[in-house]
């Protein structure tokens, strides 16, 4: 249930707090998962003096951080970000997944693919054989989105215009909208990267494939720490 769920993110949340040492510049992801950590890596700040840059993929993940006096830098400000820790909505045995349930893959995948290294915190529903059970999130301009949907619709793709409570187009932290792809199974997601990224109005995709070097699970029996 729900709350067992939160306990065991909370625990790959603190497990993942005890890779960031002083002085590193720490990429800081988004989401429900990630919030833990960052409870955590305020409360070392607080508590033990702990000093970091970080670096957020999130407008949201900011302003928690800069709540807790963590020194928050814009990411072209760093010359390299030593390791960014972030939370994911799948995750398959390759490493490869998908993220943006919160709408924020775009700064995520900037953020990562300029990091050494690549830590995803999840609890152990998010570990699957194959991805694409959830919905796969995919950041495209406004201007003409009603023709990208068409064109996924055509290529079978099953768009969906992510809108909030209130009916209205969820937006980025870059003023996008999300289109979310139900396709039940990915079963080749190098060439569906591929596909959507050559679609003109797509910004970017949620699929982060060969990216990650190390999966924290949060398990009933602890946090387990799977490397690529
Ligand atoms: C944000 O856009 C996402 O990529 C999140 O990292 C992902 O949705 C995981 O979020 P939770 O930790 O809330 O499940």
């Amino acid at each position: 249930d729900q709350t067992q769920q939160n306990a065991l993110k909370k625990a790959a949340g603190i497990e993942a707090a005890k890779i960031v040492e002083n002085g590193m510049t720490v990429g800081l992801g988004t989401g429900s998962t990630v919030r833990y950590l960052v409870d955590e890596l305020g409360r070392r700040t607080q508590e033990e003096g702990l000093k970091f840059t970080g670096v957020t993929t999130s407008r949201r993940t900011a302003e928690q951080a800069k709540g807790y006096g963590i020194t928050i830098v814009d990411i072209d400000d760093v010359d390299r970000i030593d390791v960014t820790i972030d939370g994911a909505d799948e995750v398959d045995s390759n490493f490869n997944g998908i993220k943006g349930g919160g709408a924020a893959l775009l700064w995520e995948k900037i953020v990562a693919t300029n990091s050494d290294k690549i830590v995803w915190i999840v609890d152990e529903s998010k570990v699957v054989d194959t991805i694409g059970a959830f919905p796969l999130p995919v950041e495209v301009i406004p201007f003409g989105v009603g023709h990208v949907i068409k064109k996924f619709e055509t290529r079978g793709y099953k768009p969906t215009l992510r809108l909030d409570a209130d009916g209205k187009p969820v937006l980025t932290d870059e003023n996008d909208y999300v289109v979310d792809l139900h396709l039940g199974r990915i079963d080749h997601p190098e060439d569906l990267g591929t596909d959507l990224i050559n679609t003109v109005g797509v910004v970017e995709h949620g699929l982060f494939l060969h990216m990650v070097d190390t999966v924290i699970v949060g398990d009933p029996n602890g946090p387990r720490v799977m490397t690529n």
